[in-house]
This record gives structure tokens, C-alpha cells and sequence, in this order.
């Protein structure tokens, strides 16, 4: 199976050849060949979950061609891609203002819908809300950080990205990996001399400062994990990486 993933295949983006791995994802192999796909909730370090939409393109496979989200369609011998359709176009629009309804406030949303024309929803706003639920905070959680400290609940349109309980986790260590790949920015950290809050999850942190220089540089409870994680000492970091 590993040999077979590691398979050079040829697939077309509009008409040109390109070289590809066997079942990588288009849309990672659409940007390294320097097409602009639009998207909010791809990580290539992460599992692709689809949950943005906004990613279409027509895929051509034998005589069949279809409309598909790229980040979770598999590179394949023999595809052939098209970007830019009139299919692609109307279904992103829609898409667009399915987004502006679910995350008004969301800037990023607006500024690419704009991009489109679309300026306006038909369908009922969640005023206020600037979270998509794309789900990619939870996936780099769990699958980068190893901590899976949040996730979604509730159902249909009570569905949201939360803490369990929505209360402060202590499986959150506060590495701020969540609010850095945050689509809308909504997640929110807040640092000063004592503490790091992640604002979203309840989580707050008490900062460690520099034994040589006394600059708070990062949780405590974060420099344990790592010390841990990596096999250290925990005194490793007691100074900060200008200092050690
Ligand atoms: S800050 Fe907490 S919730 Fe966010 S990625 Fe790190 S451990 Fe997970
Ligand atoms: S908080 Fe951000 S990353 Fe997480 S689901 Fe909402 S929009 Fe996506
Ligand atoms: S990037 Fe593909 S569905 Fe969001």
C-alpha cells in the first residue's frame, strides 16, 4: 500500500500534463503547481475534512466529469482538471453566501465573497458568529499537537466548536496551534506577563519567565509537556531560547 502511494502519476490541470503522487490531494498538488484554488479549512499537515466547500473544481475521470471538493479528492492517472467553470463559479457563489449566513462576522468570509460579486445572503444570518466550522482547529489539535482538547457539538445548526462543557480543558496546553490556523481568526489569544489566555476554549496560563533575562516567553504548563514530550529536564527551559 505504501509503495503504491508513493507512485508518480500523470494527471491534467486545463489541459496541461503534470507529474503527481498516486492519491495525494488535488488541491495540495493544484498549489504546488501554482494554481490559485480559494479555500478556508486545508492544512497540509493535516487530514482534509471538506468542510469549507470552497475548493471546487470539475474532475474529469474516463468519460465522467464531476464537480468535487480538491482537498480530499485523491491525485489519480489519468484525471483531468478543470479550475475556473461556470459550474465551479455558481456553486462557489452559493457556497459563499451559505458561509456569510453561518459566519457574518467573519471578515475573511466577506472579503472572498466579495472576490465573487456576492455581497449579500438570502439565507438566515447567525448574527454575530465568526466561526465556519470547519473543524480544522480540532484537527490540528488532535492530530498535530496530540492534546484533542476541542471539538464539535451539538447537531445542524446547533453545532459549534467548543471545549468539552464549554469550559477551560486541562489536555489544552495552550500552544496556540488552534488560533494560528483559525480561517477566521476567531479563536483569540490573549498574553501578558502572567498569563496566556486562549480565549475561545476558557483556557488561561501562567506564564514562565526567564531566569537570565525575566521576559515571560512561554506557559508553564506548555514547557512542561515539551520537556516531557522531548525527554528533558525540565530546567532546559528555564531560560528562554535567547538566553539558553
Ligand atoms: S491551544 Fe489548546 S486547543 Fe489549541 S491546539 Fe493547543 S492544545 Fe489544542
Ligand atoms: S474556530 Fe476557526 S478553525 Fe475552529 S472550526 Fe471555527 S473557524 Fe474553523
Ligand atoms: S478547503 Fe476543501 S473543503 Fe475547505
Amino acid at each position: 500500500m505504501a509503495e503504491k502511494k508513493d507512485k508518480q502519476v500523470t494527471f491534467k490541470i486545463e489541459g496541461r500534463s503534470y507529474e503527481g503522487l498516486h492519491e495525494e490531494s488535488l488541491l495540495g498538488a493544484l498549489r504546488r503547481y501554482g494554481y490559485v484554488v480559494p479555500s478556508l479549512c486545508y492544512h497540509e499537515a493535516v487530514s482534509s475534512y471538506g468542510a469549507c466547500r470552497l475548493c471546487l473544481v470539475e474532475v474529469k475521470k474516463g468519460k465522467r466529469q464531476k464537480l468535487t471538493t480538491s482537498c480530499n479528492y485523491p491525485v489519480l492517472e489519468g484525471i483531468e482538471v478543470f479550475l475556473d467553470t461556470p459550474k465551479v463559479i455558481e456553486h462557489r457563489k452559493l457556497i459563499l453566501q451559505l458561509l456569510m449566513a453561518m459566519a457574518p462576522a467573519a471578515r475573511q468570509v466577506t472579503e472572498l465573497a466579495a472576490e465573487y460579486g456576492v455581497t449579500e445572503t438570502p439565507f438566515v444570518k447567525d448574527e454575530g458568529q465568526e466561526c465556519i466550522k470547519c473543524g480544522l482547529c480540532s484537527r490540528v489539535c488532535k492530530e498535530l499537537v496530540g492534546a484533542d482538547a476541542i471539538g464539535f457539538s451539538g447537531r445542524g445548526l446547533a453545532k459549534q466548536m467548543v471545549s468539552p462543557y464549554d469550559e477551560a480543558n486541562q489536555a489544552c496546553i495552550g500552544c496556540a496551534a488552534c488560533v494560528v490556523v483559525c480561517p477566521t481568526d476567531c479563536i483569540g489569544l490573549k498574553e501578558d506577563d502572567h498569563v496566556r489566555s486562549i480565549v475561545r476554549w476558557h483556557r488561561d496560563l501562567p506564564m514562565h519567565k526567564c531566569d537570565k533575562c525575566g521576559r515571560a516567553f512561554a506557559p508553564t504548563f506548555l514547557l512542561t509537556h515539551f520537556a516531557k514530550q522531548i525527554k528533558v529536564d525540565k530546567s532546559f527551559f528555564d531560560s528562554c531560547p535567547d538566553c539558553r
